[in-house]
């Protein structure tokens, strides 16, 4: 959503794993300043989401509020992007910005439900967080996080 408006100068851009991409062939990598920028944001994020769930197990809304709106916001950052960077990352799929505007939105929920100390709503929150993270690595970070897909056979005790 945030970054939607940016998409149309992004498909001009034709810059990316975007043009080459079959609807489910594992992308292929970004380009190291842009995945570099990716990792850090993406550490931040990981170090937030653990915060949170110490800081809701303890009733430290505050904090778990505090941090869940840092990472909404996270996308902020995309301003220190060269140019060059900005028009790769937008030349992302839309499947992939879709995911990333979702996520967002999840992390302003989760802001949400701590404010009012609901601890109840703020873990389903957090639990849909987390699936926003899967969906997306699953679905657009394969070529990095190869463990998604089945177990391998002699793994899966399915053996006969
Ligand atoms: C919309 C897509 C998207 C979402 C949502 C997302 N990620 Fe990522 N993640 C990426 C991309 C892209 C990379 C960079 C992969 C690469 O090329 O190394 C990445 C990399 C990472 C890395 C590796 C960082 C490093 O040091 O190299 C971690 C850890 C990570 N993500 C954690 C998370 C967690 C935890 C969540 C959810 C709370 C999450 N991500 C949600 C796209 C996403």
């Amino acid at each position: 959503m945030k970054i939607a408006s940016r998409l149309v100068a992004g498909a001009l851009a034709g810059l990316s794993f975007a043009a080459v991409a079959a609807p489910d062939a594992p992308p292929a990598p970004l380009s190291p300043a842009l995945r570099a920028f990716l990792q850090g944001e993406m550490r931040g994020i990981a170090t937030g989401v653990q915060a949170i769930t110490v800081a809701l197990a303890t009733a430290e809304w505050d904090q778990a509020a505090a941090t869940a709106v840092k990472i909404r916001d996270s996308y902020i950052r995309h301003r220190e992007l060269s140019e060059l960077q900005r028009r790769e990352l937008e030349a992302l799929p839309a499947g992939f910005h879709a995911l990333d505007a979702a996520f967002h939105e999840r992390a302003g929920r989760l802001a949400a439900a701590a404010a009012v100390h609901d601890g109840e709503l703020a873990a389903y929150q957090l639990h849909r967080l987390v699936e926003g993270c899967i969906a997306c690595h699953s679905q657009y970070v394969r070529y990095r996080f190869t463990g998604f897909g089945a177990p391998a056979a002699a793994e899966g005790g399915h053996q006969h």
